[in-house]
């Protein structure tokens, strides 16, 4: 079948029943999502699906075959495909991290909740996070990296209004 990943497309001879997850990291050789539960229920391995996030773990390749799969990997080209993308450079300037493990899957949701909402507030960040799981515990840099990242993409908005 054929997958469209991070705008190049992908032949893969897979069995439909593979995992998304699988499929990106063992055939597509993208290994920056991660593999956490398998079950759906950490988020180290969201991937946005036609710019939603989504849990490639319990997704069948089969069904995001025609649909536009952006990993972690694609999300610096959201912005400016030479430069890391806000949320990539707040996580960093706020330290939002330990180990980073759960870090891209954090970051790809941060950008699909900032592309549907440019201004949210706390618990709107929290409620778009919440299945997301972050064992070094590091959520209060989580979420001021989210704050900040919101803050800078209206700053780039309000400059080239
Ligand atoms: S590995 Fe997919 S949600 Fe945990
Ligand atoms: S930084 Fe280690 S799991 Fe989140």
């Amino acid at each position: 079948m054929q997958l469209l990943v991070n705008r190049e497309t992908h032949e893969v001879d897979v069995g439909a029943e593979r995992t998304l997850l699988s499929v990106l990291r063992h055939e597509v050789g993208l290994t920056g999502t991660k593999y956490g539960c398998g079950e759906g229920n950490c988020g180290a391995c969201t991937v946005l699906l036609d710019g939603e996030a989504t849990r490639s773990c319990i997704t069948p390749v089969a069904s995001a075959a025609g649909r536009e799969i952006t990993t972690i990997e694609g999300v610096e080209g959201l912005a400016d495909a030479s430069a890391l993308h806000p949320v990539q450079e707040a996580f960093i300037q706020e330290g939002a991290f330990q180990c980073a493990y759960c870090t891209p899957g954090f970051i790809v949701s941060t950008v699909a909740l900032l592309a549907r909402n440019p201004n949210p507030d706390r618990e709107q960040i929290k409620a778009a996070l919440s299945g997301h799981i972050c064992r070094c515990g590091t959520y209060p840099r989580i979420l001021k990296a989210v704050e900040a990242a919101a803050e800078q993409m209206a700053k780039r908005t309000e400059r080239t209004a």
